[in-house]
């Protein structure tokens, strides 16, 4: 048989891909495999920030060399930068022998037939319809505990820095028959939390001629399955978060109580030309609906530093909302200019590196403090943990996340691996809280 190894760069979107482009090559006679061992090398890539890409340059130079050794050795990229690229990659590397987008993974059995014949094979069509809604994923990298499932594919925000509905192509929801059936057979396998994926879930909508099932009704739906699943979802646009969302949220125990909504900015000005569609009041307002329905929820964000023009009077905003949402996580980065990207012809990447970088370690210096001090918040509380597995520190501790997503460090006792505990904090970092058993 056949061997193929799958490496995945990006968000959980492509990691979720990977696992569908893992059960396409099954299906035709491929066993996934480690590097060491294989035939044939996946590469699935992320174009959403220069740094990005870099790493994945430098990723397929190595193996490059690695096919001079074993020259039957067969590259695909994939992905994002596949949809980006295109054969442009040809050219670039050598080595490389599929390019495969995002809409295209159902073609990797017939590109590889090509490719057995000498031939390099690029695909990079997008599509309206694909949601690869019946393939059923295979599981890597997997805990046993903790599973994505995609509800649907590309976005249609064009936020003007951001390559995605270049790479991705029109929004799509797919059948949430499908959802469903994938969501029970991951329950009945065992797994205990199912985290749904999209660029934007809240504009989820699946429509038949009798039937309209939205995002809130969808998580509804997936939550009934069994209170000991629990259900988590990424990522939100903060202009279509509903209200009758967040009362679903607020209304069932499993789905987790948290939420991730990327404010990108404190400034009204730096919204408007990131074409966000929200105002800094509009986002707040949003916050507020979210802790009067949900006061337990914690809340995540996403901040670019120096984004074009992006005054200091701008980056001062930034920091004064996120005091004034007190974040208990984020995700910080400094503006990666992308070819194409609306910003890219309207707007010039005008703030110095060495601006953009002392702008984002203030940013992630102030989220040190506010996590530490949403961390301090639980100490003394008892949380409902599901344990995911054994400390990267000692074997004797196991770790696992709160409804909140927190992440908690506690002895092992005789506790295992995919059950809930009740754990009462004690101690904390910014970082992890650290407890124990009650
Ligand atoms: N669909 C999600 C985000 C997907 S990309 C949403 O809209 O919230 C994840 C994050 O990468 C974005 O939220 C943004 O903060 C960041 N990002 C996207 N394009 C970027 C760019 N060109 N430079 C820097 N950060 C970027
Ligand atoms: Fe990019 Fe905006 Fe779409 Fe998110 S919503 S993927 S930031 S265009
Ligand atoms: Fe990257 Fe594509 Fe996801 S650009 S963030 S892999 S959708």
């Amino acid at each position: 048989m056949k061997k193929v190894y799958i490496e995945t760069y990006g968000c959980q979107m492509n990691q979720a891909d990977s696992e569908i482009v893992g059960a396409i090559i099954k299906e035709n006679g491929y066993d996934i495999s480690s590097l060491e061992e294989a035939d044939l090398i996946f590469v699935n890539t992320c174009s959403i920030r220069e740094n990005a890409e870099q790493r994945v340059k430098k990723r397929l130079s190595e193996f490059e060399s690695l096919k001079k050794k074993k020259p039957h050795l067969k590259i695909g990229v994939l992905g994002c930068m596949a949809e980006r690229l295109k054969e442009e990659l040809f050219k670039e590397n050598r080595s490389v022998d599929l390019i495969v987008g995002p809409d295209s993974y159902r073609k990797i059995p017939q590109m590889l037939e090509e490719v057995s014949l000498g031939k390099r094979s690029a695909n990079v069509l997008l599509s309206k319809e694909e949601t690869y809604s019946e393939i059923i994923p295979i599981r890597l990298d997997t805990n046993g505990v903790s599973a994505f499932i995609s509800i649907m594919r590309g976005c249609e925000n064009f936020c003007s820095y951001c390559v995605v509905p270049f790479t991705r192509g029109k929004e799509r929801s797919r059948d949430y028959r499908t959802i469903l059936s994938e969501a029970k057979d991951l329950f009945e396998q065992g797994y205990k939390e199912i985290t749904l994926l999209g660029q934007n879930v809240n504009s989820y909508m699946w429509i038949e001629e009798d039937k309209v099932v939205n995002f809130a009704q969808l998580i509804a739906l997936v939550a009934d399955i069994s209170p000991l699943l629990r259900i988590r979802f990424s990522t939100s646009h903060p202009k279509d978060i509903s209200l009758e969302l967040i009362k679903t949220i607020a209304q069932r125990d499993n789905i987790c109580k948290m939420i991730h909504l990327p404010v990108q900015s404190g400034s009204n000005v730096v919204l408007e030309r990131m074409n966000r569609k929200y105002t800094r009041e509009e986002y707040l307002e949003k916050i507020s609906l979210i802790k009067k329905y949900i006061p337990s929820c914690s809340i995540s964000t996403d901040i670019i530093a120096g984004f074009s023009s992006e005054t200091e009077e701008d980056h001062k905003q930034t920091l004064s909302i996120m005091k004034e949402v007190g974040y208990d996580y984020a995700f910080m980065f400094n503006y990666s200019e992308r070819e194409n990207t609306i910003a890219a012809k309207k707007y010039k990447d005008n703030v110095s590196p060495e601006e953009k970088n002392r702008r984002l370690n203030e940013i992630i210096l102030l989220q040190q403090s506010l996590s530490l001090e949403s961390n301090k918040k639980d100490v003394g509380k008892v949380f409902e943990v599901l344990i995911e597995g054994f400390s990267k520190r000692s074997k004797e501790k196991l770790f696992g996340r709160t409804s909140q997503n927190k992440v908690v460090i506690f002895d092992k006792k005789d506790l295992k691996v995919g059950s809930y505990v009740n754990v009462r904090i004690n101690d904390c970092s910014s970082a992890t809280l650290f407890g124990e058993e009650v």
